[in-house]
């Protein structure tokens, strides 16, 4: 097995990855059990990545086969976020090794290249979130030094919906506001939003 790790490369993904990248996202999908709410497409994949305003990075593990073939065996998605306490962070969105590539370092290789762009831009935390029942991940994570701040802070991790968003950006949500000078451009781009969705979801 060490013979494949030799063979393995880690690096940033290319817009040439994204099919099998996809692949792999929906097998993380499926590992936890959340394949029902992946809406992604490998279009949106491409465009989030690799369009003229890429929201995340990715580093994947390249296991070259014969001279001119290859596969990705796992990857990591990060993205660049900001905490007012404690300034530029990463936030680790994805990670993940195919599971017979598995216990031979790759997904610490990974991890690796990740740490080592937080510490090359002088990120003050990599924050991500694990499963409650993703025992081994958490156990693993543990050894790296990381924390649990559900269990040490009491921190709760929210999400609002794309229904939420919509509700909240146009109005017409519960809660009470005050007067919002919104001006024409935002107005405008917020109905665009609403009417997109309002087409996608008829
Ligand atoms: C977590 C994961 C990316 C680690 O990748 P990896 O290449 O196996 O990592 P390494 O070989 O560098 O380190 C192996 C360690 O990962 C830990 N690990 C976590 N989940 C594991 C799993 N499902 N299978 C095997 N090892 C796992 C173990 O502590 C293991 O140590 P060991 O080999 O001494 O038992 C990989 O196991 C995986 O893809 N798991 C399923 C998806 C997942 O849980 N992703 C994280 C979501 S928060």
């Amino acid at each position: 097995m060490d013979k494949v790790l030799q063979n393995v490369l880690i690096r940033p993904a290319v817009k040439s990855d994204c099919k099998e990248l996809f692949n792999l996202i929906k097998e993380l999908s499926v590992y936890e059990n959340l394949l029902h709410i992946v809406t992604l497409t490998e279009e949106k994949l491409i465009e989030d990545g690799f369009g003229p305003n890429p929201v995340f990075r990715c580093f994947v593990a390249e296991l070259k086969k014969e001279a001119s073939s290859s596969t990705l065996v796992g990857y990591a998605i990060y993205f660049f976020s900001f905490s007012s306490f404690t300034g530029k962070s990463i936030y680790l969105e994805d990670f993940y090794v195919k599971q017979q590539y598995r216990s031979l370092g790759i997904g610490t290789s990974l991890l690796r290249n990740v740490a080592q762009v937080a510490a090359s831009e002088s990120c003050g935390r990599i924050d991500f979130v694990v499963l409650s029942w993703n025992r081994s991940s958490i156990d693993y994570y543990e050894k790296l030094g990381a924390v649990n701040l559900t269990t040490t802070q009491d921190w709760h991790l929210f999400r609002m919906d794309r229904e939420a968003i919509f509700k909240l950006a146009d109005g017409s949500s519960a809660t009470k506001t005050a007067s919002v000078a919104a001006t024409t451009a935002a107005t405008t781009s917020i109905e665009a939003a609403i009417a997109a969705v309002a087409t996608a979801t008829a």
